[in-house]
């Protein structure tokens, strides 16, 4: 059952039914101003820092799901009847309705009894604003007396504060109403200097600032007061929950329409500068900006800039294969759900509340990873950013806060596998760009100013961070845990209020060691021994590092082993985890896609063997789960894992940030049929068939699929910021359809379905433009015969960096 369609062309996914299984949301905005907006008009907004910053309210744990915040109401006047073009907040069925989710913008248009709402809304490039672009337009052969009123219920700044501390907020909500426009000014009075404001481009006919006095002491949004009265209350906002709404009369004849333009925006005035008259909030600064994009052509041009924007950013990269579905999620919706999770990691979606967690060491390192062609020097930035709060011991901080920068002493650090992430990250920043000056910048250590080294040394101290803490198999210690946060082997929890992660150790001394940060760790020091070759910031290292790395690899192909696979973990009793010889959790997913990333036995034939058992044991027909068998009960040994019902999260779910893993390895095998079928088995579009038990977005990736052991198998939850759409675009892009750089070039290294018999790649890479095209003649799934760039034939399958600002064509023969 579909629920909507792609059209690939507008690059936009067109939804034709409100009532999706979940809200299918999209955002607006990318760096500072940030939005998001599901299907039927809902979703918040947040001016960089989701909690501390947010604009728009959001009901949490609401029934229905995402109802208030944002709302548009028609309202005819005559008859007293009304609707919402975006369906909710009214609910009331239309007789047409559709919503195309765009690149940084959403149009929702609704239609009923002959009158047409639609509206576009989207940030301005460079703006601190959302802009609703309303069309209201009668389309009935009789003049229409029409009414259109907005809504936007105002967040409390602080967006935890808004849902707990109700003794003192319900005191402190304050507005300012002049003209069109209504400032939210709630606590600014005293520390704030940042306001809200809600614009309307036209005149107004009355305006509520009280969400009471809008909505009814006893009503919904679905039937506010306002709406039933069809006058606003004109009511200012004294404490409570401060809104902002909009009264437009209408008068259209048939066929006629107006445009009417809404500016939700956010300004912070100068200190000095915060009053105009005591008390009175100076507008000074944002006068310019309403009356700018009040102007719908202004908007309009600034609607252009925003598809100039992301017809740029898409460049660097696109493909044309057998297959549509691969073609339009390389081509846009992978590409753009990088960079949503780039800018936010983990911290706002419908899932992901936006009260908690911050930008993730971890997770916001492997985003990097697919986002380094398209902008360069805004990873170049998040890696220094991230490399700032690294501990002086080597380690990292697992989260920092975006307002300030500073890493989140809440959680602190010691999860393992963290500062690996930053060699791993680098390594393929450097790859990408030939920029070395990046291990030259001098960055401190836990924000603390006197600490500068460089960004080398950085990758230096996490090397020997894990080499300093091996176990009694001379695997790295796990920590708190390492990738897989739910592998809890030092926490021995039995208190239900304490976290997993953060509970204070049980254990006198850490022994549990992690296979998987074992194959990292062989990884990421490979990475930075070649690194160390382009470079003499790290004098020495190549040498000392092949060393770690050989012996890292012996200890994980010797302890790591189990015979058919590779093993998980050793707990606390220097057991083993993921292995035959326990009863449940015997064949992971992830140590078995890392060491095979890092080809540890490769020669004697383990990456086959592991690969074979994981298609054996963990392949389904919703993807690849986490391992099996998974955990029936709780096992304090292990840790949160255990927690989850049986096919959810953590516990045997196919957690789709791990399955590009296993893609990457059997491509690097050679195996191109199982690399690809693996890939279309969680793909979003390739599942938009089946959207009534996916029930999340066909577009983007989503961070589970429940597994066979969960009652509601393949179903997919927490959609948009998982570190699952880096890793899918890189197993695709680079390693399936296998374009991808080295310090060298461009190497070209396809690992693909037998029957492919020609695909294209268009790559852009420091600099030059490559217009690659490989052939098939022999109908493999790997392997390359011969290539040619610009007609020559080349030694090799590395395009060299040709650099020279032109375009070239590669011609590769597979074979
Ligand atoms: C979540 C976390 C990520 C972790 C994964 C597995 O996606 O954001 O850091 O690796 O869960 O536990
Ligand atoms: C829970 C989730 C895990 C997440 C962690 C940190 O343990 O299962 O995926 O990474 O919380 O927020």
């Amino acid at each position: 059952m579909k629920y909507g369609n792609f059209d690939d062309n507008a690059r936009e996914y067109v939804i034709t039914e409100p009532e999706t299984p979940r809200p299918w949301i999209n955002y607006i905005g990318r760096q500072d101003y940030v939005g998001m907006i599901s299907n039927t008009g809902g979703g918040y907004s947040f001016y960089q820092d989701p909690r501390y910053r947010r604009l728009v309210r959001y009901r949490y744990n609401n029934a229905p799901r995402n109802v208030g915040g944002r709302g548009l109401y028609v309202r005819d006047a005559e008859s007293g009847e009304y609707f919402s073009p975006t369906w909710q907040p009214a609910r009331v069925d239309l007789d047409d309705y559709e919503c195309r989710h765009g690149l940084g913008y959403t149009t929702i248009r609704g239609e009923k009894d002959g009158v047409a709402g639609e509206v576009t809304y989207f940030v301005p490039p460079g703006e601190d604003l959302e802009a609703w672009r309303v069309t209201v337009e009668n389309d009935s052969d009789e003049p229409r007396s029409l009414q259109l009123f907005s809504l936007v219920e105002f967040c409390l700044w602080d967006a935890m504060d808004d849902i707990s501390n109700y003794q003192r907020n319900y005191n402190t909500g304050e507005v300012e109403v002049e003209d069109s426009v209504i400032y939210q000014k709630t606590e600014y009075r005293e520390r704030r200097n940042h306001f809200a404001y809600f614009a309307c481009s036209a005149d107004i006919d009355g305006f509520d600032t009280q969400r009471d006095a809008f909505v009814g002491q006893y009503d919904g949004f679905d039937e506010p007061q306002v709406l039933e009265d069809g006058q606003a209350t004109d009511s200012i906002a004294h404490g409570w929950s401060p809104i902002g709404s909009h009264q437009v009369d209408l008068e259209l004849e048939p066929g006629e329409s107006e445009d009417i333009v809404f500016l939700l925006g956010y300004h912070e005035n100068p200190e000095d500068e915060k009053f105009e008259a005591p008390g009175v909030l100076n507008k000074e600064y944002v006068e310019g900006t309403i009356e700018e994009y009040c102007d719908p052509d202004a908007l309009d041009a600034a609607f252009e800039e925003l598809n100039e924007f992301w017809d740029d950013q898409l460049s660097a990269l696109q493909v044309e294969t057998p297959d549509e579905e691969t073609d339009r999620m390389v081509n846009t919706w992978n590409a753009y759900q990088n960079t949503v999770t780039m800018n936010l990691a983990r911290s706002a979606s419908l899932y992901e509340t936006g009260l908690t967690r911050g930008i993730g060491f971890r997770d916001s390192l492997q985003d990097q990873l697919a986002v380094l062609h398209q902008f360069p020097d805004r990873a170049r930035q998040r890696i220094l950013n991230l490399a700032k709060i690294q501990l002086k011991d080597g380690g990292a901080y697992h989260q920092y806060t975006p307002l300030t920068g500073e890493g989140n002493a809440d959680i602190g650090g010691g999860f393992n596998d963290d500062p690996m992430w930053l060699v791993m990250s680098t390594a393929a920043y450097v790859k990408e760009t030939g920029d070395t000056s990046i291990l030259e910048e001098e960055v401190v250590y836990e924000n603390e100013p006197g600490t500068e080294a460089p960004l080398a040394e950085h990758l230096q101290r996490a090397v020997e961070y894990v080499w300093e803490r091996r176990g009694p198999h001379d695997l790295p210690l796990i920590g708190h845990a390492d990738w897989n946060d739910c592998l809890n082997l030092n926490c021995f929890s039995e208190n239900p209020d304490e976290s997993f992660q953060t509970a204070e150790h049980d254990v006198d001394e850490e022994r549990a060691e992690s296979v998987f940060i074992g194959g990292q760790f062989v990884y990421a020091v490979e990475e930075l021994a070649e690194l160390a070759e382009q470079t003499d910031v790290l004098p020495e290292a190549a040498e000392d590092y092949q060393r770690y790395a050989d012996e890292m690899a012996e200890a994980v192909a010797d302890a790591g082993w189990d015979g058919k696979w590779f093993r998980r973990a050793y707990d606390h009793f220097e057991d083993p985890i993921g292995s035959s010889e326990n009863d449940e959790g015997q064949i992971f997913v992830e140590s078995n896609g890392m060491c095979g990333m890092a080809e540890i036995g490769r020669e004697d034939g383990k990456v086959q063997d592991a690969m074979d058992s994981v298609r054996e044991r963990l392949a389904t027909e919703h993807g690849i789960v986490l391992h099996q068998p998974a955990f029936t009960e709780y096992d304090e040994r292990y840790g949160e894992i255990t927690s989850y019902p049986p096919g959810y999260k953590e516990n045997g779910s196919v957690f789709c940030h791990t399955n590009p893993w296993i893609m990457i390895t059997e491509a690097k095998l050679g195996n191109g049929e199982r690399a690809f079928d693996y890939y279309k088995r969680i793909c979003p579009a390739a599942r938009e068939d089946i959207s009534d038990v996916h029930t999340t977005e066909p577009y983007v990736y989503a961070q589970t699929i429940a597994g066979p052991d969960a009652p509601t198998t393949g179903e997919a939850k927490n959609s948009w910021l998982t570190g699952t759409a880096a890793w899918n675009y890189v197993a695709i892009t680079q390693h399936i359809l296998g374009v991808r750089p080295n310090h060298d070039g461009l190497v070209v290294d396809p690992a693909i379905p037998a029957d492919w018999d020609e695909y294209e790649v268009h790559r852009e890479f420091r600099g030059a433009t490559y217009e690659i095209t490989v052939e098939n003649p022999e109908n493999v799934e790997s392997g390359v015969d011969r290539v040619e760039v610009d007609g020559e034939e080349i030694d090799g399958q590395t395009i060299p960096d040709l650099g020279d600002g032109e375009t070239h064509d590669v011609r590769v023969v597979m074979g």
